[in-house]
């Protein structure tokens, strides 16, 4: 049988940064007030002329550099969006495969919100431990300012573009492997982040339900982390990074207090990122490749939660070649 290996990480952050100024000058709003309640003090936007297939592509062209393939290697491309290019077709996948020059492969878009990265590495390693594929390219790609309401100061100041991507290779070596990941979904809480716009010719924008959210969030990634690693008999001392979604710093500081990680294990990039939903984790992955934070062999454990409501969690090594 084949392990799936998490091989490698890449990024794309855009380089307009959009601090909390920019909205206390255009609605009411202030500073301490976004700083206090999500711990956010700047995000990135994209420019007009880059879609999300383009910020996919250039974090996947550093992800397949450092695992040291080429792009022709990949025999499955998976993209996690809530921002596509084009709402249902194409996908994102097959606009990031062309852009990449990656022919005759097979490509296809998940939505899980900010649950999309974790989502794309379970259907990796199930595609890689099957046999059925031997390099998958995920990548979690947002420009979240496409569907953002300027306008309504409940959610505009939370969210940024971004992208990153990994690649999932086969291994015959079980030390390598990637441990466990899991994901789920309740649809019944589906109203408390919507798009309603596209099925109902109302605003293409986000709406959300800011407290109810926090509430399910705080309990929901608190529950799953206590799930997975009892399920595979990890202790807090064998994780190396806790990786959660990047929403709100005070989700974030609730979760990491209720399961006990110390400020060393807890990764944090809100702060200068905001929630940049399926790129939140990989972008911070990446963060701490090139600051020298991950090393190889390292245990991450990565903890999501977003719109469906979805949420996942995942136990893995860092295995680059
Ligand atoms: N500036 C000033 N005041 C504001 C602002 C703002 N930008 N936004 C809201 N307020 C006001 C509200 O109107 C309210 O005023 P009122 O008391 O007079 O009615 C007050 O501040 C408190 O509002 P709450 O919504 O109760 O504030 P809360 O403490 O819940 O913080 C927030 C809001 C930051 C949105 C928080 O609820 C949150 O982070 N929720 C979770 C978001 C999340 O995790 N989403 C999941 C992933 S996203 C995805 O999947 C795409």
């Amino acid at each position: 049988m084949s392990y799936a290996a998490f091989r490698s990480i890449g990024a794309y952050i855009p380089s307009q940064t959009r601090t909390n100024e920019w909205f206390v000058q255009r609605m009411d709003t202030s500073d301490d007030w976004i700083i206090k309640r999500t711990g956010i003090s700047e995000r990135k936007i994209a420019s007009d002329d880059e879609n999300t297939s383009d910020l996919g592509a250039k974090a996947a062209t550093v992800a397949i550099q450092r695992a040291n393939i080429l792009a022709q290697d990949i025999d499955l491309v998976v993209c996690a969006t809530i921002s596509p290019d084009f709402y249902c077709m194409p996908s994102t996948a097959c606009l990031i495969a062309e852009k990449l020059g990656i022919k005759d492969v097979m490509a296809l878009d998940i939505s899980a919100a900010c649950t999309g990265f974790v989502y794309a590495l379970s259907v990796a390693k199930a595609f890689v431990e099957s046999g059925m594929k031997k390099n998958v390219l995920i990548i979690g790609a947002e420009k979240l300012s496409n569907i953002v309401d300027w306008e309504d100061r409940t959610t505009c100041i939370l969210f940024g573009d971004g992208a990153g991507a990994a690649v999932i290779s086969a291994t015959e070596n079980k030390n390598e492997a990637i441990l466990d990941v899991n994901c789920s979904s309740d649809g019944s809480y589906s109203d408390f982040l919507m798009t309603p716009g596209v099925s109902s010719g109302q605003s293409q924008c986000m709406q959300m339900k800011g407290n109810g959210t926090f509430k399910v969030a705080v309990k929901t990634l608190t529950s799953d982390v206590v799930k997975i690693m009892e399920k595979n008999g990890i202790n807090n001392e064998d994780i190396d990074l806790f990786i959660p979604h990047q929403a709100n710093y005070r989700i974030i500081k609730a979760v990491g207090d209720a399961l006990g990680f110390k400020d060393e294990q807890k990764v944090l990039t809100v702060h200068k990122y905001g929630n940049t939903s399926s790129a939140s984790i990989p972008m911070a992955i990446n963060e701490c490749f090139e600051n020298g934070r991950l090393q190889p062999n390292m245990t991450m454990l990565l903890d999501a939660f977003g719109g469906g409501l979805t949420w996942g969690s995942a136990i893995l090594k860092f295995s680059p070649n």
